[in-house]
């Protein structure tokens, strides 16, 4: 069993954080979105990792590197162009060869394990298993509609979604994909679907197999949906203090301070995380926030937010909540005259005025 693991694409709804990084890195719980489906690869024993890479490919090489971190061994295969997950799969082709493999869109969070799902594909041997969520806005996804325990139809971001099953994004294929592949044609949104190839096996009568997932599931394409990824990772943190905390501060639930950061004077409520060489100083740092390595918090309050690494946040008049604030952004509230509001923002940023 291999692993081809899709960390391309342009992140458009998250810009503008993706104009200057891979979606894929973005922290949640300040460790790279990405992360958490190779480490669930390898957990369930696939080591044999292909990782597709767009115009972000040099990021995902440094922040992946060979896999052997992992004791894992990477593959980079470059996409020309972001033409569909399908196309994804026909440019990994020459590192597939005639292997099962596990698919993971690389900005998909899934907290169940993998392992019963390989091992129940190698028992059964389908030529396809995906994995279905019930989801409340199904037209932002692919959609199954269900003939009892059988998939009858799926449907790309359907207008009018037959259900309310969206398709996750890991799939288990065998080789037999690849023919159905070879015959596709580009979607209305000018893309290869994978939707439309499980659907072609189904059409020749192939076995797809699907399990609803039982626990939760998150596509981090958006804001609000990594923030959500940022609350379900921080419910499961462990406390684990490396950091210096001052007599004056007060540490509430689980609170995990990476080495070098200092907290001065502050609140921190978990669950909260505070990477390497933070500084929080006279401040309030309220529960489901990850302050990325480097940053500085003085006399501000924050809480359900992901603050990236190197950042400056000072004296902000109002507590900061269910914000993403990229690398070495400055938030301050200062003194001059005229009050006014002093904005340099990049393109697509978002600033909500009380
Ligand atoms: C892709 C798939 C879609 C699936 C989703 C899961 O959508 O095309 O079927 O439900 O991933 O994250 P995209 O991220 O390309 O919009």
């Amino acid at each position: 069993m291999k692993a081809l693991i899709l960390a391309g694409g342009k992140g458009t709804r998250l810009r503008p954080i993706t104009y200057s990084m891979a979606k894929q890195l973005v922290p949640v719980a300040n460790k790279p979105v990405v992360e958490y489906g190779l480490e669930a690869l390898i957990r369930a024993g696939v080591k044999e990792i292909g990782v597709i890479v767009g115009d972000t490919a040099d990021a995902v090489m440094a922040a992946l590197g060979d896999g052997s971190r992992w004791g894992a061994e990477i593959t980079y295969i470059p996409q020309p162009d972001p033409l569909g997950l399908a196309h994804a799969v026909a440019t990994a082709k020459p590192f597939l060869g005639s292997s099962d493999f596990v698919m993971y869109l690389g900005d998909n969070l899934v907290k169940s394990s993998l392992e019963a799902l390989i091992e129940e594909f190698q028992f059964h041997r389908p030529s396809a298993t995906i994995l279905l969520s019930p989801v409340k806005n199904p037209s932002q996804f692919g959609v199954a509609e269900m003939d009892g325990d059988c998939v009858r139809r799926l449907e790309e971001k359907p207008a009018e979604p037959r259900s309310n099953l969206a398709l996750v994004g890991v799939y288990i294929f065998s080789s037999a994909i690849h023919d159905i592949i070879a015959k596709l044609q580009p979607s209305a949104r000018g893309e290869y679907e994978i939707t439309e190839a499980i659907q072609g096996l189904i059409d020749q009568g192939q076995v797809v197999r699907s399990h609803v997932v039982q626990d939760w599931w998150k596509d981090t394409g958006t804001v609000e949906a990594m923030l959500e990824a940022n609350r379900l990772i921080l419910e499961d943190l462990e406390t684990k203090i490396e950091g210096e905390v001052d007599s004056e501060s007060r540490i509430e639930g689980r609170v995990s301070i990476a080495r070098g950061a200092r907290i001065v004077k502050s609140v921190v409520r978990g669950p909260a995380i505070i990477g390497s060489d933070c500084l929080i100083e006279n401040s309030f740092v309220g529960p489901f926030t990850a302050i990325d390595a480097g940053t500085t918090l003085r006399s501000s309050e924050i809480e359900n937010s992901i603050v990236l690494a190197e950042c400056h946040i000072e004296n902000a008049h109002n507590r900061i909540e269910s914000s993403l604030i990229g690398r070495g952004a400055v938030v301050r509230q200062s003194d001059r005259v005229p009050k006014t509001l002093s904005l340099v923002l990049g393109d697509s940023s978002q600033v909500e005025i009380p």
